[in-house]
């Protein structure tokens, strides 16, 4: 995976919080992170620490209190609901840990539909290429209902391609999955990531899959700091709260331990 220092994804001084029975609750504190195109990138941490309400954040879903959130420059905080969702029409790819299809689609109208709202041209044939790629070429016609959750989880990572994002965010996409499926759609994903060269932005609770991308982050009580870095990934997040830190980009290459591919469709 080619690693260049062209940042896809900047985030400035990120803060959010919700009132709650007249309270203010703080979910996440100054967040400060840049990823560089290529990147692969986990952020791990114990449950309700505010990872998905980062991620959400970082794919223009949700808007923070404060700070600022760059996807290609384009400054998401002060974006509308219908500019967001023009960047993320073109730039921005994301999976669920509950999948979420569309249960009235088949697996095709659900992997076609964000290509048909991005007008993007034959949005069919690119949806039986992908569907091929995720080795479900036979359950085209099948409805969410119909399909295994791996098998769900595949249209998902299809549906994610097709616009052919440059990021992809993926939110615990193995979290409700069996270990043999979830190493299968692990495989999957980092295979056509490799691929297609998305950026892959990736919370999960699994070591494992943190330890195939080549840079880790943790989320603690609303905190973000370095995991742990690897010697050749791109070195760029600061850490959350310290004024001090330096932003020293690297031009380098990742190295993930990639497995072999995906082989065994689930
Ligand atoms: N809209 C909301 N209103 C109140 N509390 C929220 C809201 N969204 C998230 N939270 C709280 O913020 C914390 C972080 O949630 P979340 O981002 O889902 O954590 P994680 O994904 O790390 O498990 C949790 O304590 C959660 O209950
Ligand atoms: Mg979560």
């Amino acid at each position: 995976m080619k690693v260049n220092s062209e940042s896809i994804l900047k985030v400035n001084g990120l803060t959010k919080s919700v009132q709650l029975e007249g309270k203010t609750l703080s979910i996440l504190q100054p967040v400060n992170l840049q990823v560089n195109a290529g990147e692969t990138l986990a952020i791990i941490g114990s449950s309700g620490s505010g990872k998905t309400t980062l991620l959400s954040i970082l794919a223009g879903l949700d808007l923070p209190t404060s700070g600022e959130v760059y996807i290609k420059n384009h400054p998401l905080h002060q974006f509308n609901e219908e500019q967001r969702s023009q960047v993320r029409a073109e730039h921005v790819g994301f999976i669920f840990q509950q999948f979420l299809l569309i249960n009235s689609l088949t697996a095709l109208e659900n992997v076609m539909l964000p290509a048909e709202l991005a007008n993007i041209e034959n949005p069919k044939e690119k949806g039986i290429e992908l569907l091929k790629l995720v080795g479900l070429e036979n359950r085209l016609e099948h409805f969410p209902s119909q399909l295994s959750g791996g098998e769900q989880q595949r249209v998902a990572i299809a549906r994610a391609f097709i616009s052919q994002p440059d990021i992809l965010f993926a939110d615990e996409p193995t979290g409700n999955l069996d270990t043999k499926t979830g190493k299968y759609i692990a495989d999957l994903l980092f295979d056509l990531n490799d691929r297609l060269g998305t950026t892959l932005v990736l919370v999960t609770h699994d070591p494992k899959l943190a330890d195939r991308c080549a840079r880790k982050v943790e989320m603690d009580s609303g905190v973000l700091t370095e995991a742990s870095i690897t010697s050749d990934s791109v070195v760029n997040a600061n850490i959350a709260n310290d004024q001090n830190a330096q932003e020293e980009p690297n031009n380098t290459t990742a190295n993930n331990e990639k497995e072999e591919g995906a082989v065994c469709p689930t």
